[in-house]
């Protein structure tokens, strides 16, 4: 599919934001494969929907009768705060706000929720994704060193009061 149809499916607002459901997992599941780094499974994915303090989301794309699955969250509920366990958006519909519009899903259902601040930890080295968090109100309270493997790295601390 080119990138301009994709951008006119976009316009067209044929993208929504829900939470997910069980019949989502597989697909889910696909999206964090391709696109995360520690991905999720499906079994673990599944075990999330059974917590009510967890909250799965998806970004779907909608177009001639058919939809797919482009994009999710994942956020642990604990007020006040929220945790936003992991966000992806597949490659190729990247930077077209569909990020930004999931974590404001997200940030409106942690403040329904009670919750007065989000906080996540990102690896350093993932610059796009601390960009990302900056552009939407995240501002950084401290690091964490060499939280991650494979490859080691120092996890960036953020939060967003909401
Ligand atoms: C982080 C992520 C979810 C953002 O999704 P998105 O749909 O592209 O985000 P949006 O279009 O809403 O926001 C784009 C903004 O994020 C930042 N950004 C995203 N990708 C960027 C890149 N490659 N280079 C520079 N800035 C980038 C910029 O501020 C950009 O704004 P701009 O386009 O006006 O410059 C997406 O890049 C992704 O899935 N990354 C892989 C998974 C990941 O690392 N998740 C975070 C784990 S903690």
């Amino acid at each position: 599919m080119l990138v301009k149809d994709i951008a006119g499916m976009i316009q067209n607002d044929s993208i929504s934001i829900r939470l997910a459901v069980e019949l989502d997992v597989h697909d889910i599941a696909e999206v964090a494969y391709r696109n995360s780094r520690n991905p999720w499974t499906e079994a673990g994915l599944l075990e999330e929907l059974k917590y009510d303090f967890s909250l799965l989301i998806a970004a779907e794309l909608n177009y001639s009768n058919k939809s797919s699955i482009i994009g999710f969250a994942n956020l642990h509920i604990t007020e006040p705060e929220a945790h936003l366990n992991e966000i992806a958006i597949e490659k190729q519909y990247r930077r077209m706000n569909i990020g930004s519009r999931l974590l404001y899903f997200c940030i409106n259902e942690s403040k329904v929720r009670g919750c007065e601040y989000i906080t996540l930890e990102v690896r350093e080295s993932n610059e796009e994704a601390i960009r990302f968090y900056k552009k939407n109100g995240f501002h950084i309270l401290g690091k964490r060193k060499k939280i991650y493997t494979d490859p080691n790295d120092d996890a960036i601390i953020m939060r967003l009061e909401i």
